[in-house]
C-alpha cells in the first residue's frame, strides 16, 4: 500500500512538473511572439500569411513569381516544393538575412507515403491494419524530410472516402472512421513525436478538411453535402483524431461545405476544428483555394480573402489573395486587425515550436543528407512495409505462394516497368530507384526459377487517356508492336511456362489528384491480354498494381489467384516476390470495397438498413436492392485472404449487459487450420439494434493482429465500454443510447460470428 501510495506521489510530482514546464514554454512562446509582433508592420504581418512555392515540385497549376524579392520584403512566410539543405539553406538565407525583421521560413512539401524511400500509397499502407507500422513509415519520412531542409509535411491525409472512381482514394485510409482515426493519430505520432523541437520532427498537416472525400460522383473537386449527423459521426472522426493527437497544422479542402467552400466556412474552421476540438494551430488552404472561391461563385478575391481570415483560416497558399487584398479590407472594415494577428501569431507560434527562431537553419545538415535519404535500413524497412500491405484477394488451388522452380511466363507492362512503382504523390522518389517485379523475382530465386518476359498489351490503348496521364512523363508507353502482335508473343510465352504471372492494373498517376475515373476496371487492352492468358489453360496469377478499389468481377471469375499491391513504392518489387513465393505470407485486408461494378457505388460496409432491406433468398419485389445486381460489393471491407486458413469460434461475452461505466468483453478462439503459419486482423464490429437516429448495420470497434502456428489456437479478447457505443445523436450530442446492441467478431467485415448484448441505462 505504501508503496502505491509512493508511486502515485511520484506520477503527480512528474506531472506537476510537465504541466509546469508545458506552462513555462507556452508563456516563454508568447513572450518572444508578443515582443515580435510588436515590431511588425501590418505589412510584415500579412507577409507570415503567403506560402508560395517556386515549383520544384510542381503540384499544382499556379507557381508564385518573384520569389526571391519577396522573401527580402518579408511577404513571405514559407516555401513549399523545394528541397535539399542547399536550396533550402539559400532561400532561408535570404530570409534570415535580408528581410527587416529577419524572420526565418518554414519549409512544406508533400511528403505522403515517405520521402525519398516511398511506402505504399497510403490506401496500400491502411491496408496492413498495421498502425506501428505506419507509424514507423512516418517516422522514416520525418527523418528523411529533416535530413533533406524540410519542417513541414503535408499528411496525413484523412478523408473518408466511400467511392473508388475518386483518384485520390489512394491517398487515404479508405472508408471507415474508426480505423481512419487509428492511422491518423499514429501517423501524426510518428512526424511530430510529440515535440516539434526534436531534429528529426517535422510539423504535420492533416488534410482536407473538410469532408472532401465525399465529393459527388467521385469527381475531384467537386461539390460536397451532407447532413451534420454523417458528418460528425463518420467523416470528421480522422481528423478530430489528428487534432487530439496533436497536430500541428490543418489544411482545408476545395469542396463546399453547406454550399459554403470549407476554405471560408466558418462553421468548419472556427466552430468545429477551434471551438468544438480545441485546435490551437496553424491553418493553411490548399493550393490557390482561396481563388477559387472566384469560381464557385462567392465573390472577387478581395471578398473571398476577406471571408477566408474571417473564417479562423492563417495561411494562403499560392494564391496570394491574403498578400495583396487584406490591407484594403482593414481599412475598409471587412477583416479586424485582431484577425491579422491571431494568424500571423499562429504562423510565427508554428516557426517558434520548431525552434527556428533559435537555429533557422537547423534541417540543413549536408552530413544527415548524405547518411540519411534512402539508407539501407530505411530500404529494408520499405521491402517489410509493403509485404504487410499486399492483399490476397483470391487463390485458387492455393497456386499461391509460386514454387521457386520450374518456368514462370511474367507478363504485363507493369511486370517491369520502374516508371509506376512508386504511385501518386512521391514527389520526391525516384522511379529509377525503384526495384521492378521482374527484378524482385530475380533477386529472391536466382537462378532457380526460368523467367520468361512478355510485355502483352499496353496500359492502355486509349490516346486521350494517354495523353491525359502522361502530363509529367511518360508512364502509359506505346509499344511499337500492334496490340495483336503483343497479345500473340504473350500467349506463346505463357505456353511454355508452367504458370503465368501477369501483373496488370493502373498506371501511377491514374490515382491521386485531378485523376478521377469512369471506368475503374482494367483498361481494354489489357482485358484482352488478360482474356487470351486465361484461354491458355495455364493457371493464371494476376499481380494487380492499382491505387482504388477495381472492378474486378470477370477476373474474380476466370483467373486463379489475385494479389493487390497498390503502389508498392521503392522496394515494391522485391515485396512481391517475397509475398508470390512464400517468404512473407500475406496478411493485408483491403479498407474499401471493391464494388463488382461502378453502378453500385458508393458502396461501403457501414451503410444503413433502410426500411426495407433486401436479404439474400427474399422476395425481391419492393425491396432496397437491384434488378441487375447484388447490394453486395465484390470483396467487402476487411477483407484479405492468406496462405493458411483461420477458423473462428463462437463470440462468448462474459455478461449479457453492459452497466453505466463498465465494461464486458467479448471473445473468440481462432484457430490456424492451414499448413503454414499466419497473421490475422481479427475484427470487432457493433451495432446498435434501436436509436434515436437510424444506426449503421455494423460499425469497426476494434482489431487486434496475431500470428498463428499451424494447428494452433488463440483466444481473443475485446473489451467493450459505453465510450464504444457513443455516437452524435441528432442534437449533435455524443452519448450512447441504452438497449439492444448486437458484438460480431470476424475476419471481415461481411464473415463474422455474433452475440448479443444489452446497454443498461
Ligand atoms: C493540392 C492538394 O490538394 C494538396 O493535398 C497538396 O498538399 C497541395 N496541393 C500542395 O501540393
Amino acid at each position: 500500500m505504501r508503496n502505491v501510495r509512493r508511486c502515485l506521489i511520484a506520477f503527480l510530482i512528474i506531472c506537476s512538473f510537465t504541466v509546469n514546464a508545458q506552462n513555462s514554454n507556452a508563456i516563454k512562446m508568447d513572450n518572444f511572439v508578443n515582443s515580435l509582433m510588436k515590431k511588425m508592420t501590418l505589412d510584415e504581418k500579412i507577409g507570415q500569411l503567403n506560402l508560395v512555392t517556386p515549383g520544384g515540385a510542381v503540384t499544382g497549376s499556379v507557381v508564385s513569381k518573384d520569389v526571391d524579392t519577396k522573401i527580402r520584403n518579408g511577404q513571405v512566410g514559407g516555401l513549399f516544393g523545394i528541397t535539399g539543405p542547399d536550396k533550402i539553406r539559400r532561400a532561408q538565407e535570404i530570409a534570415v538575412k535580408s528581410s527587416r525583421l529577419h524572420i526565418p521560413l518554414i519549409f512544406g512539401l508533400d511528403v505522403i507515403h515517405g520521402h525519398r524511400t516511398i511506402f505504399p500509397i497510403p490506401l496500400g499502407l491502411s491496408a496492413s491494419w498495421d498502425t506501428s507500422l505506419i507509424r514507423k513509415s512516418a517516422r522514416i519520412a520525418a527523418n528523411e524530410a529533416t535530413a533533406d531542409g524540410l519542417n513541414w509535411v503535408y499528411s496525413p491525409m484523412v478523408d473518408i472516402a466511400r467511392d473508388p472512381r475518386w483518384g485520390r482514394i489512394a491517398e487515404g485510409s479508405g472508408e471507415d472512421p474508426f480505423l481512419g482515426s487509428q492511422i491518423a493519430k499514429v501517423m501524426v505520432e510518428g512526424y511530430q513525436e510529440n515535440d516539434l523541437a526534436k531534429d528529426a520532427s517535422v510539423m504535420a498537416c492533416v488534410k482536407h478538411f473538410a469532408l472532401y472525400g465525399a465529393a459527388e460522383a467521385g469527381r475531384d473537386y467537386n461539390t460536397v453535402d451532407m447532413s451534420r449527423v454523417r458528418m460528425y459521426n463518420e467523416y470528421f472522426p480522422p481528423y478530430k483524431a489528428a487534432v487530439d493527437a496533436g497536430v500541428g497544422s490543418v489544411m482545408t479542402s476545395f469542396n463546399t461545405v453547406d454550399g459554403i467552400p470549407a476554405t471560408a466556412n466558418k462553421f468548419l474552421m472556427t466552430d468545429v476544428l477551434r471551438k468544438q476540438w480545441g485546435f490551437k494551430g496553424l491553418v493553411v488552404t490548399d493550393y490557390t483555394a482561396i481563388n477559387e472561391m472566384v469560381n464557385h461563385g462567392i465573390g472577387d478575391l478581395q471578398t473571398v480573402s476577406a471571408k477566408t481570415l474571417n473564417a479562423g483560416v492563417d495561411m494562403d497558399m499560392v494564391g496570394e489573395g491574403f498578400l495583396t487584398t487584406l490591407k484594403k479590407s482593414l481599412q475598409q472594415g471587412k477583416v479586424t486587425q485582431k484577425e491579422i494577428d491571431d494568424a500571423c501569431r499562429r504562423v510565427l507560434e508554428a516557426k517558434y515550436k520548431l525552434e527556428l527562431f533559435d537555429d533557422p537553419y537547423r534541417y540543413c545538415n549536408d552530413e544527415r543528407e548524405k547518411t540519411e535519404l534512402m539508407s539501407d535500413a530505411n530500404l529494408k524497412a520499405a521491402r517489410e512495409i509493403a509485404e504487410r500491405c499486399f492483399v490476397l484477394l483470391k487463390n485458387n488451388n492455393e497456386v499461391l505462394p509460386l514454387k521457386k522452380s520450374g518456368t514462370i511466363a511474367l507478363i504485363g507492362p507493369l511486370a517491369d516497368n520502374k516508371r509506376n512503382m512508386l504511385g501518386t504523390w512521391s514527389v520526391s522518389g525516384d522511379p529509377e530507384k525503384s526495384v521492378t517485379i521482374m527484378q524482385g523475382i530475380k533477386n529472391v530465386v536466382g537462378d532457380n526459377v526460368n523467367i520468361l518476359y512478355a510485355k502483352g498489351a499496353n496500359i492502355s490503348d486509349d490516346t486521350f487517356l494517354i495523353k491525359r496521364v502522361n502530363v509529367f512523363g511518360e508512364e502509359i508507353t506505346v509499344d511499337k508492336k500492334s496490340p495483336e502482335e503483343m497479345i500473340n508473343d504473350a500467349v506463346a510465352t505463357a505456353n511454355k511456362a508452367d504458370v503465368v504471372v501477369a501483373v496488370l492494373g493502373e498506371a501511377a498517376d491514374m490515382t491521386g489528384e485531378s485523376s478521377s475515373m469512369t471506368h475503374i476496371g482494367l483498361q481494354t487492352s489489357q482485358e484482352n491480354l488478360l482474356k487470351a492468358l486465361v484461354k491458355t489453360g495455364k493457371p493464371v496469377v494476376l499481380v494487380l498494381m492499382n491505387g482504388r478499389p477495381m472492378t474486378l468481377t470477370w477476373e474474380d471469375e476466370h483467373v486463379t489467384a489475385i494479389l493487390d499491391t497498390w503502389f508498392g513504392g521503392t522496394e515494391a518489387g522485391n515485396a512481391v516476390a517475397d509475398v508470390l513465393f512464400g517468404d512473407y505470407n500475406p496478411s493485408g485486408k483491403i479498407t474499401a470495397s471493391f464494388p463488382r461494378n461502378v453502378g453500385q457505388i458508393p458502396i461501403y460496409y457501414n451503410h444503413l438498413n433502410t426500411g426495407r432491406p433486401y436479404h439474400p433468398g427474399d422476395s425481391p419485389k419492393f425491396k432496397s436492392d437491384y434488378l441487375d445486381a447484388p447490394n453486395t460489393p465484390l470483396y467487402p471491407f476487411g477483407y484479405g485472404l492468406s496462405y493458411t486458413t483461420f477458423s473462428y469460434g463462437d463470440v462468448s461475452l462474459n455478461s449479457k449487459t453492459l452497466r453505466p461505466g463498465g465494461k464486458i468483453t467479448a471473445s473468440v478462439n481462432i484457430t490456424n487450420t492451414g499448413t503454414r503459419s499466419g497473421k490475422e486482423t481479427v475484427q470487432l464490429y457493433t451495432r446498435q439494434m434501436v436509436g434515436s437516429i437510424a444506426r449503421p448495420v455494423k460499425e469497426l470497434k476494434g482489431f487486434q493482429q496475431i500470428i498463428l502456428q499451424t494447428g494452433e489456437t488463440k483466444k481473443v479478447s475485446f473489451d467493450i465500454t459505453g465510450n464504444d457505443l457513443k455516437f452524435y445523436n441528432s442534437d449533435l450530442k455524443y452519448t450512447e443510447e441504452p438497449g439492444a446492441f448486437k458484438v460480431f467478431i470476424g475476419t471481415n467485415s461481411a464473415d463474422v460470428k455474433e452475440a448479443d448484448f444489452t446497454l443498461e441505462k
